[in-house]
Formats: C-alpha cells, sequence, structure tokens
C-alpha cells in the first residue's frame, strides 16, 4: 500500500504541492489563527472550529451519553472558539444510527447539561467562555436513515450502491418509494421546530444540514424528481429556503444561522479486485443527479450553483457557512482524503493532497462569493502536524476565515492548547488518517445496534472498543 504522507520537513510538504502543481499556501508563524473574528454580531477568540464529528454514542431515545459528554468536554478543553456540534437528527426515522442524538423536547435537559459541561471545561482552562460558540448540526438522514432510506429522488447511480438491507443484499430499486411532497413539507417543519428546541437549550447557533447527501443536500441534486421539490434550481432549493427563512425570522435574534454545505457532490467510487486503486463508477451523461457537480465531466466540479446560493442564503440571513464535499458512504475520499480507506472503501485514487486542494480551491470560490460572511473550511486532517501552516497560509490570503478541523480534533482534542502552549502541533498527537473511527461508525454489532466511535490509534478507549469489535464480528 503507498504511503503518501512521508515528510520529515515543511520544505519536503513543498516539494510535492509543487509536483502536484497545486497552490496550498504555508506559513511559519501563526497569527491569523489566533485572531479574533466576529459571527452572526458574536466575538468568537481564535480560528479554529471542531467540526461536527459525531461519537454515535447516545442512548437510544437520543440523548447523550457518557462517551458524548466525554468527547464534549475534551473539545471544550481543547482551545478551539467554535464547536459544531455533530449531526443530530430532527426526526426519530431520520436518524443515521440508533445512537445518534435526538433533537427532541424530552431531550433537551440532557442537551442543556452537555452545553454547560463542555462551557466550563473550556472555562477550567481558558478562563472565560465569553468568546467561545457551541453549535448544533440538525439532519435529516435521508437515504441514509437507520430504520429505512428516506429518498428524495431515484438516482441511477447512487440507487445502486444505496443498501434497503445490507445483511439481505437488498438496495434501492427503481419501484423503491421517494418521499412525497408532503412528507417533504413535513421535514421543513420538524427543522424548524429543531431549530426552536435549539434555541430554547441554548445553542448559540443552529446548522441546517445541507451536506453529504443527507436528505438536504441530495434535495439540492434532485433534478430528475418532478413536482415542487425537484428540477429547477428554484425548486431544488425550495425546502432549505423555507427552513432557513422560517428560522431567521422566527428566532433570528435568539440564535445564529448556520449551514453546512456540499460544494461538490461527484460519483461513487468502487475498489476493482484486480487493481490496486478505487475506480469512479461508469455514470450516464450528462449525469444530472450530483449538485456543485459538472454534467458533462462528473469528476469535476461546477461551482456556479453553490455560488448562487451560498449568495442568497447570505441575503435570507446565514451568517456562518461550513463547505464540505462528497459523501462518507460512495466517494469518501472526496470528502476526507485519507491515508488508509474505511472498511467500506477503496484505496484512494489521487494523491490525497489533491483532495485537500479540491477542499480549499472550493472553500475559497464560496469564501470570495460571500465575503461578509465568514467561511470554514474543510480537509485539513491528512496534513498532521503541518495542518497550521495550511491553515495560516489559507487565512492570511483570505481564501477561508476559519479552519475546521474533523478527524484531527477526535485524535487530539487539545491542539489548540498546545499551540498556544507550545507554537506547534505535537506530532505524536496527530491523525494520521487511517479511518479506524470509520470502521467503528460502520460496526453494529452490538446489543445497541452501533458501537461508538473515536480515535483508535490516538485514544485507549476506541483501541479497546475496536478490539472488542473486531472480536464480536460475525463472521462473514
Ligand atoms: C467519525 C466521523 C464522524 C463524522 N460526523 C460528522 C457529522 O456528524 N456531521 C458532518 O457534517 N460531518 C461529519 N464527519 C465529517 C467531518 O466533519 C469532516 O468533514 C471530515 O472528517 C473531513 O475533515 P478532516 O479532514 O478534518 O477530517 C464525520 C467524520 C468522521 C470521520
Ligand atoms: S481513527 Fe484516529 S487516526 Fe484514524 S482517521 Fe480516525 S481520528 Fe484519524
Amino acid at each position: 500500500m503507498r504511503k503518501y504522507f512521508t515528510y520529515k520537513t515543511l520544505d519536503d510538504l513543498r516539494e510535492d504541492i509543487k509536483q502536484l502543481g497545486v497552490h496550498i499556501p504555508l506559513e511559519e508563524h501563526f497569527e491569523k489563527c489566533f485572531e479574533p473574528i466576529q459571527v452572526g454580531g458574536r466575538r468568537v477568540g481564535n480560528r479554529f472550529v471542531i467540526q461536527p464529528m459525531e461519537g454515535c454514542d447516545g442512548t437510544l431515545d437520543g440523548k447523550p451519553d457518557v462517551l458524548t459528554f466525554r468527547r464534549w468536554e475534551r473539545f471544550g478543553a481543547g482551545g478551539a472558539k467554535i464547536i459544531w456540534g455533530e449531526a443530530t437528527a430532527i426526526l426519530d426515522e431520520a436518524r443515521a444510527n440508533t445512537r445518534q442524538l435526538l433533537m427532541i423536547e424530552e431531550n433537551l435537559s440532557a442537551l442543556e447539561e452537555l452545553i454547560r459541561r463542555t462551557r466550563a471545561q473550556h472555562r477550567a482552562v481558558f478562563g472565560s467562555d465569553d468568546d467561545l460558540l457551541i453549535g448544533i448540526q440538525l439532519t435529516h438522514s435521508g437515504r441514509y436513515s437507520v430504520q429505512r432510506p428516506l429518498i428524495a429522488q431515484h438516482d441511477p447511480v447512487v440507487d445502486g450502491v444505496t443498501w434497503v438491507d445490507k445483511k439481505r443484499g437488498i438496495r434501492v430499486t427503481p419501484d423503491y418509494p421517494t418521499l412525497s411532497d408532503d412528507e417533504l413539507k413535513r421535514v421543513e417543519d420538524a427543522m424548524v421546530q429543531a431549530a426552536r428546541l435549539a434555541a430554547k437549550v441554548g445553542f448559540d447557533f443552529v446548522d441546517v444540514k445541507q451536506c453529504h447527501r443527507y436528505l438536504l443536500s441530495e434535495l439540492l441534486a434532485a433534478r430528475l424528481r418532478p413536482g415542487p421539490y425537484g428540477g429547477s434550481y428554484e425548486n431544488r432549493t425550495r425546502l432549505a429556503r423555507n427552513a432557513i427563512r422560517r428560522i431567521v425570522e422566527e428566532l433570528g435574534d435568539q440564535i445564529i444561522v448556520a449551514t453546512r454545505l456540499n460544494a461538490y457532490d461527484g460519483i461513487p467510487y468502487y475498489q476493482p479486485e484486480d487493481e490496486p486503486i478505487g475506480r469512479p463508477v461508469s455514470v450516464p451523461r450528462p449525469y444530472l443527479a450530483a449538485w456543485g457537480t459538472d454534467p458533462e465531466n462528473p469528476l469535476e466540479m461546477d461551482l456556479s450553483e453553490p455560488i448562487q446560493y451560498v449568495r442568497e442564503m447570505a441575503e435570507w440571513g446565514v451568517r456562518l457557512i461550513n463547505v464540505s464535499m462528497g459523501s462518507p458512504y460512495y466517494n469518501p475520499h472526496i470528502g476526507r482524503p485519507f491515508e488508509r480507506p474505511p472498511i467500506d472503501g477503496y484505496q484512494t485514487p489521487e494523491h490525497p493532497l489533491l483532495g485537500v486542494d479540491r477542499h480549499f480551491r472550493a472553500t475559497e470560490a464560496i469564501q470570495r462569493a460571500v465575503p461578509e460572511i465568514p467561511v470554514v473550511g474543510t480537509g485539513y486532517s491528512w496534513l498532521q502536524h503541518y495542518l497550521p501552516h495550511a491553515a495560516e497560509g489559507n487565512l492570511r490570503v483570505g481564501r477561508v476565515s476559519l479552519i475546521g478541523v474533523g478527524r484531527g480534533s477526535l485524535a487530539y482534542p487539545d491542539f489548540v492548547k498546545d499551540m498556544m502552549e507550545g507554537g506547534e502541533f505535537d506530532r505524536r498527537k496527530v491523525c494520521v488518517t487511517v479511518s479506524y473511527c470509520t470502521a467503528l461508525m460502520r460496526a453494529k454489532h452490538n446489543e445497541l445496534g452501533q458501537f461508538p466511535t473515536g480515535c483508535v490509534p490516538r485514544d485507549r478507549i476506541y483501541a479497546e472498543i475496536y478490539k472488542e469489535a473486531l472480536r464480536t464480528a460475525p463472521k462473514e
């Protein structure tokens, strides 16, 4: 298996950047990273964001449990000034796994406790939490809902890789029902209701999730759906537009409205048996069922609609945007450039730096389209201890306003604290992008129907959980 991250020095990384012909500025002194910024009228103390990272560790009724508290408290004590709380379902049938958090009235006191404890940890280490924002990502898992896929459109390509029942080998077929217009209208209402609850419980911002091909993300690409939620750009953005406008109108002075948005969906990949790397599936051209994607060449981005869309969302009152891409289920190298693939993935078909660069380019295009809105960038973890060098480089040239750290924050939640104390990352603590956390996410063979996830190489608790998952795994 080829190793990509072999750099001994920053210059080694610079050399690869040059060889690959990409543009990733690397700086050596970190100033901009620690410059405060205004987000929706609130002061945020530095530029680091803990990305939404599900731990799949809630109770069966969707409350945070022991490991959820531990994870959030570690984020709180780590020093990033935005904690972007993980995917939290707006309806029971919209949960992606049996232990996903659920935004319902009954769970509010536990969620309140989660915020309280996270803030307390932050105050204990940094003295004050006045410049810390904590938000929550509201999700409808759509075709990835654990009870059964709830699909927005028949996608000729993605249907073929969507499981209805994985154990029995059943996938979505052309006669599988799509969500009706009435059902989608109810999703809009549920999103608004969940935002009300998020405001009530004290989150600083709410993310109307539109990424990774969950329901609202799939709708953006629903060119093949008939009726008021499909076809035209106007129709495809209808559900999110209505929800966002209603949330801003009703709650705009109580909670900041944010969104995590796919800039590019791309197409599925697979691992051919006789080849060393993953390959894209063949798709009809023009391929119309992907957002931000060139229909004639779906391996390339077409950011014209995402750019139009972020401009409109800024007008409606969205005040924070987090740019992501791809689907963790069918093209994980797009969203999470990796050294080793997830258990259900394939060997990376490209140098991971090309994936990092794709993220940075898409984020730059979005940030430049809405210079007044702080935009969070994604895809930094593959850079390991050189992450802050790229963060500073991108911040200085204004390609991005905030630096999102995903897997890197599971492995190394106190990276900001270490930077503040030692001036750099501790390379023994970084994420090495070997994807065990995704393997745990996919492990569902315990009595709760879901193993919790975290960093196996860097956190002993998860090394034990992983061993247990392997030991008890059903034989194929
Ligand atoms: C275990 C795990 C859980 C994740 N949970 C979420 C989530 O709840 N919501 C979301 O938008 N993205 C989620 N992601 C994606 C990350 O937020 C992030 O976009 C991705 O890991 C790429 O960023 P990175 O290179 O910093 O890791 C998850 C990723 C992993 C590996
Ligand atoms: S298991 Fe840890 S090291 Fe591996 S990708 Fe996940 S966070 Fe990174």
